[in-house]
């Protein structure tokens, strides 16, 4: 099975949205509206199998040094083939064309990341985070995700 892993466009939106809501139901990720998601689809990579998008992923700016992975999701069936690694690794080379030396991601996945090269860190370590995307979350008062984090130099 090919999956091909490009920027994402605004003709994604649809299936993004759609990926993210079932994640999102499940307590696993961030919901994202469909304004949200045109509005930063510039930040959004996808993995395509056969013209459908079966992956996605976004980096956040938190501040000059430092972007967050966000909304990183492999459709069921198509978890466990590299695609998720290789989405990561996009994401990863976007920081270092953008010239930011670090990359971390609030996950449940660890084990996952450390695969791609994230170590476990303290989440005090990103006040940045704070003022973002943790304001929205119901779990901002008993936050149980582990902070990763990759420098790239
Ligand atoms: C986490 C996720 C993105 C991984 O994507 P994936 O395409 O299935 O992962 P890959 O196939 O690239 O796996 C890379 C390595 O990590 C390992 N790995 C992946 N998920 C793992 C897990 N849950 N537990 C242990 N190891 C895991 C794989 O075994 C593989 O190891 P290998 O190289 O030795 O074979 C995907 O499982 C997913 O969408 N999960 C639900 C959403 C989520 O939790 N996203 C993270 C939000 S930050």
């Amino acid at each position: 099975m090919e999956a091909v892993c490009r920027k994402a466009t605004s003709g994604d939106v649809e299936a993004l949205y759609a990926l993210i809501e079932g994640y999102a139901r499940k307590g696993i990720m961030l919901p994202r509206s469909r304004e949200t998601l045109n509005r930063q689809i510039d930040t959004f990579v996808v993995a395509e199998v056969e013209n459908r998008i079966v992956g996605c992923g976004s980096l956040c700016k938190l501040g000059g040094e430092l972007v967050e992975i966000r909304s990183l999701g492999i459709s069921e069936g198509y978890k466990g083939l590299g695609i998720g690694s290789r989405l990561v690794d996009k994401l990863v080379d976007e920081a270092k064309e953008q010239g930011i030396p670090k990359v971390m991601a609030l996950t449940y996945e660890v084990a996952f990341f450390r695969k791609n090269g994230f170590e476990v860190v303290d989440k005090e370590i990103f006040p940045e985070k704070v003022w973002t995307d943790c304001v929205n979350c119901a779990k901002q008062h008993c936050c149980d995700e582990i902070a990763v984090l990759k420098m790239l130099n």
